[in-house]
């Protein structure tokens, strides 16, 4: 075979797990939509849709192994791809099987509740089902505020709306006839947290559980928690036959108990701070677990994570750059070099360490901010 892992899809996802794969050694390849992307600038790539079964399968008939910086690849094409390269499912990691009880958030909240996981009570709002008697069915299921999100394809809150009264439910009928949503409890949260897990035939284990704060559906800030959902995490990931890395995004409640919200099977952004962390980081774990290799257990300093999102009128991004090294020379900048740089779209992010890490990370990123604006 000509490459050692296939990645489905050409994000900074791929592109940072690529990186930890060739420090090892590995060849690897990517498949995206885009011709410039993070992931084609420092490996081969193929030009191609993710529902283009010729495409997936000519990937599959090079690469040992496939895996995937993104869950909206449908199953059914994966089993369809596999089946004319004439490759084994098992070549994937993760699996078509966990895959489809992910991609519909439908399926995977009934999953969690089957599996005894606590997560939003939640009810489906189908194109057909308009009529008002169906939605005060659902409004007394569920109750008010309640969330509406699409069940197939939602990222960065996109697809995601909170309802707070019988007439905005009706009123925002146009948008949901058109396709499959789902309506669950609005959860009254005092944190959202996200914990790292990594599962194999022979290991499970868990990175920190770690704080995230969103800013208008962007997640903004990543720091340590100071509480373990490891659990709960750990039940989740179990519940959707998961193996392979897993970001598992949690409510935090009121009373400290915890909620899952839902899984990206794959490296996540709240993982980013584990590559200056001083262990594992999460695309090492994310290779390692795709080549069937051992994980340490991951440990390392407290560390804080700020994106950095596309700004307005945005010049030369090096001025940010310098700017924010310049300034503290202890932060590390991750920039993925993505041809454009729309406002509010994750561009790269920024790692402090140690005790102060959250107040130098947010200096930093408003220095580098403050430059790239002027630029
Ligand atoms: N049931 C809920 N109750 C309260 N807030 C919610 C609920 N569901 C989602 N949210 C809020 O909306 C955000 C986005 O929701 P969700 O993670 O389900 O969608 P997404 O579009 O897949 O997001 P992302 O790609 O950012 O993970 C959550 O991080 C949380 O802040
Ligand atoms: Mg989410």
């Amino acid at each position: 075979m000509k490459y050692d892992i296939g990645y489905l899809g050409g994000g900074q996802l791929a592109r940072m797990s690529i990186q930890a794969a060739q420090r090892m050694g590995l060849r690897c390849l990517s498949l995206d939509p885009g011709a410039d992307t993070p992931a084609s600038q420092i490996a081969d790539h193929v030009v191609a849709g993710f529902d283009d079964v010729n495409a997936l399968s000519n990937v599959l008939s090079q690469c040992e192994r496939v895996t995937l910086e993104n869950e909206f690849i449908s199953m059914l094409l994966l089993s369809g791809a596999a089946n004319e390269a004439d490759r084994d499912l098992g070549v994937y990691l993760p699996s078509p099987r966990t895959l489809g009880l992910i991609n519909d958030k439908f399926a995977q909240r009934e999953q969690y509740t089957s599996h005894g996981v606590p997560s939003p009570r939640a009810w489906s709002v189908g194109a057909v089902w308009g009529n008002d008697s169906f939605l005060e069915d659902v409004a007394s299921r569920i109750g008010f505020p309640m969330v509406l999100k699409v069940r197939h394809g939602g990222y960065d809150g996109k697809g995601t709306m909170t309802i707070r009264s019988f007439e905005e439910l009706r009123d925002s009928r146009s948008s949901w006839m058109s396709g499959g949503w789902l309506a669950e409890q609005f959860v009254p949260f005092k944190r959202e947290l996200a914990v790292m897990v990594c599962r194999s035939e022979s290991q499970t284990l868990t990175f920190p559980t770690m704080e995230s704060v969103q800013t208008d559906h962007v997640c903004d800030l990543v720091f340590p928690a100071n509480t373990d959902a490891s659990d709960i995490a750990i039940k989740a990931v179990r519940a959707v036959e998961g193996f392979g890395l897993f970001g598992v995004e949690l409510f935090e409640l009121q009373d400290g108990s915890f909620m899952v919200n839902e899984i990206a099977p794959r490296p996540h952004n709240t993982g980013h701070y584990t590559l200056d962390w001083g262990g594992i980081s999460q695309f090492e774990a994310h290779v390692r677990l795709v080549m069937g290799l051992p994980i340490p257990e991951p440990k390392g300093n407290e560390t804080c994570m700020a994106n950095l999102l596309g700004q307005e009128g945005a010049g030369d991004y090096q001025e940010g750059l310098k700017a924010a090294i310049q300034g503290d020379p202890e932060v590390h900048v991750h920039w993925y070099s993505k041809a454009e740089a729309r406002p509010g779209r994750k561009m790269g992010h920024i790692n402090a360490v140690g005790p102060d890490c959250r107040a130098r990370a947010v200096a930093a990123r408003e220095r580098f901010y403050t430059a790239w604006r002027r630029a």
